[in-house]
């Protein structure tokens, strides 16, 4: 641990231009000297024949001639600059707990990455990406030694693509993009209430009267999973039942515990529509469906979902009530196990280990179930000690927009896993963010998923120790640059969402707005109360971030010049020009928003915008004299503050905060 402290200070002094890795390798060790990227650069090969390898060795080069402007040679073994040495290609497709380590040599005359598979090699070839920086004779990495491995061998990103459809290029650009933080696990969350996602050919009605003609072909299917594979990524899908099946119901209404019939969801929230599990026409339609699926998906993990289901129906069906009392099956939770054992022996006989939500853990499933907890961390544990093994989606939910400070703040290995002994933790496999779809769109998706997910994703495979907030910020906002260009859109989409608001007209006003405020995720957004799934996502609310980058920057530079005014001249101009813009903007805004119904809801928030910057002028005036603000000032702002703080339009006003650490002196 203390090597790994002492390698990350060395990074952040030593460079000029520091490379922001993320996730941070366990060993770095800087040496003197770098190498210059120039049109002699060429990457080699050196392994047992491997196409795919070689076809991501090729799209690397690719993207760092693109960054670079300089014409790149590919791949050729006559005097490579990047030597990649991999030891054996692995399985075919990816799997859990294979060796994904690397070391990566970077010397002034070449680098030399070595892996024992291809996950390995993959993993090297980003971390040398990131890298790259520009330096005074151009672009260069620096002299380096690093030793990598993942701290958990589950690192997954959840995409909710039933609620709003994700379109296939959503997808992959999405796994670009995790492939670049080295996430390892797309879960595929494929059928609810408000939608049956794919192409079924043996019960065709489940997408043709299920999902509104919104659906990925089988072909599609797979072209996902080999675009995954090739990336070093599993898929695994989720079919969830027996609860959140509405979409089903609609072509199937007979596989119901109700007759029906069914529409398709429109409205959020849990539905107390649930699958039949007693009748055995149930599990043979399952039996039919699992036959072709389980051929769509080739890894070893089948979701089944399992959350939320509503004891309402089964408790009013004289049907299912019989087929308790006959079963010994005393309540809901005990049907469901019921219903999960049948349905884990339908998918074994697969060849696949289920993974289900943590309401199925119940003592009549099998050991070699996985349970993904999501309602708190102690099921985890406890899932653990009797003999399951589990991952971490709980406080990893990125639909409720917190900061990425706050899920970085949540391990696996979380004080519940404190007592367990060294077997029962290494059933912690990892975690999962989630991405639920209520309250995005595929224009918005990408912006609640990053930056953010690549703190996260810092979290599942950096040691534990790696815990410093300022460092993952800044190594965030550098990475969250950088993944734009490798297809994802969260910063793309902001500023045409904007000039959509406006009608056309400039959006700079609304811009300054926009950049002030916080968008807010899926409670307050459920309380407003007015959202279904014909609701179009097009308000500020939803272009605005999940958090202010520029704000966090204005509270950094606030409360360095509260705790000195005089030596923080910098700070306190950029203090002043920020708030000045904000004063400066309201009469622009109210103009134009005064013929816009999209933006009247703003109107006050531009007005408490512009007070905030009255009232942050005139607090740093009075740090810049050496007096302490007057008593009724601090009164009225701190009033005046609470009252913003509350949400309007379903979006923060995060420009509290900097004039908050003023007004407090600097003191949290
Ligand atoms: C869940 O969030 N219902 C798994």
């Amino acid at each position: 641990m203390l090597r790994f402290a002492f390698s990350i200070t060395l990074i952040s002094s030593a460079l000029a231009a520091t490379p922001a890795l993320m996730p941070l390798p366990v060993t770095v060790r800087l040496g003197t000297g770098k190498l210059i990227l120039d049109k002699t650069f060429r990457a080699a090969l050196v392994s047992a024949p491997d196409t795919r390898l070689k076809a991501s060795v090729g799209r690397f080069v690719e993207r760092l001639s693109r960054q670079t402007g300089i014409p790149m040679l590919g791949l050729g073994n006559a005097a490579p600059k990047l030597r990649v040495e991999c030891a054996g290609a692995g399985s075919e497709y990816p799997v859990l707990g294979e060796d994904e380590s690397y070391t990566l040599d970077v010397t002034s005359e070449g680098a030399v990455l070595k892996a024992p598979t291809r996950a390995g090699a993959l993993h090297g070839l980003g971390t040398f990406g990131q890298l790259v920086t520009l330096g005074p004779g151009g672009f260069e990495v620096p002299a380096v030694h690093i030793e990598d491995k993942p701290r958990f061998p589950w690192r997954g990103l959840m995409m909710d693509s039933a609620r709003h459809f994700m379109p296939l290029e959503v997808v992959k650009r999405n796994l670009d993009a995790m492939a670049a933080v080295k996430l390892n696990v797309f879960h595929w969350h494929l059928a609810d209430d408000q939608g049956f996602r794919v192409e079924s050919t043996r019960f065709p009605k489940l997408h043709q009267e299920g999902s509104d003609g919104l659906f990925y072909t089988q072909d599609e299917i797979r072209s996902v999973v080999a675009y995954a594979r090739d990336r070093g990524i599993r898929v695994v899908p989720e079919f969830d039942i027996p609860g959140h099946t509405t979409a089903w119901l609609v072509g199937y209404p007979e596989l119901g515990t109700n007759p029906g019939p069914y529409e398709i969801g429109r409205k959020w929230g849990v539905y107390e529509n649930a699958l039949d599990p007693s009748r055995e026409e149930t599990y043979a339609f399952l039996d039919t469906f699992f036959e072709e699926m389980t051929a769509l998906f080739p890894d070893r993990y089948f979701h089944i979902g399992g959350d939320e289901v509503e004891a309402k129906q089964w408790n009013a069906s004289a049907r299912v009530q019989t087929f308790a009392k006959q079963n010994n099956l005393k309540d809901a939770h005990a049907i469901q196990a019921y219903f999960n054992q049948r349905v884990q022996k339908l998918l074994q006989k697969r060849g696949k280990i289920v993974i289900g939500w943590d309401e199925v853990l119940h003592p009549d499933l099998p050991r070699d179930i996985v349970v993904q907890s999501w309602q708190g961390q102690k099921s985890l544990a406890e899932a653990a000690a009797k003999g399951y093994r589990g991952i971490l989606s709980w406080g990893y939910y990125l639909d409720h927009l917190r900061p990425a400070a706050f899920h970085y703040g949540v391990d696996p290995m979380a004080a519940d896993a404190d007592s367990l002994g060294q077997e029962q933790r290494s059933r912690i496999l990892g975690g999962e963010m989630c991405m639920w779809a209520e309250y995005v769109t595929a224009e918005t998706v990408d912006s609640r998923i990053w930056p953010r997910a690549a703190a996260i994703a810092e979290r599942l495979w950096s040691p534990a120790a790696s815990r410093d907030l300022e460092s993952m910020y800044a190594r965030m906002e550098a990475v969250s640059r950088v993944l734009e260009w490798t297809g994802v859109q969260h910063r793309a989409n902001y500023a045409p969402m904007l000039e959509r608001l406006t009608g056309g007209r400039p959006s700079e006003p609304l811009r300054v707005l926009a950049d002030a405020v916080e968008g807010l995720g899926l409670g307050p957004r459920a309380r407003a109360g007015k959202y279904t799934s014909l609701t179009p996502m097009n308000r500020l609310a939803d272009a605005a971030r999940p958090e202010s980058e520029s704000v966090r920057a204005l509270e950094l530079a606030a409360a360095k010049v509260a705790a000195n005014p005089k030596g923080s001249l910098a700070d306190a101009a950029a203090l002043r020009r920020e708030f000045s813009r904000w004063a400066a903007n309201d009469a622009r805004f109210q103009e134009l928003a005064a013929e816009n119904p999209l933006l009247a809801e703003l109107k006050p928030l531009s007005r408490d915008l512009a007070a905030l910057g009255n009232a942050g002028l005139k607090l740093l005036d009075a740090l810049e004299k050496g007096q302490a603000p007057a008593a009724a000032f601090v009164a009225e702002q701190t009033r005046g503050i609470t009252r913003m703080e509350k949400p309007a339009a379903e979006v923060n006003l995060a420009a509290t905060r900097p004039v908050k650490v003023l007004l407090k002196g600097g003191k949290k």
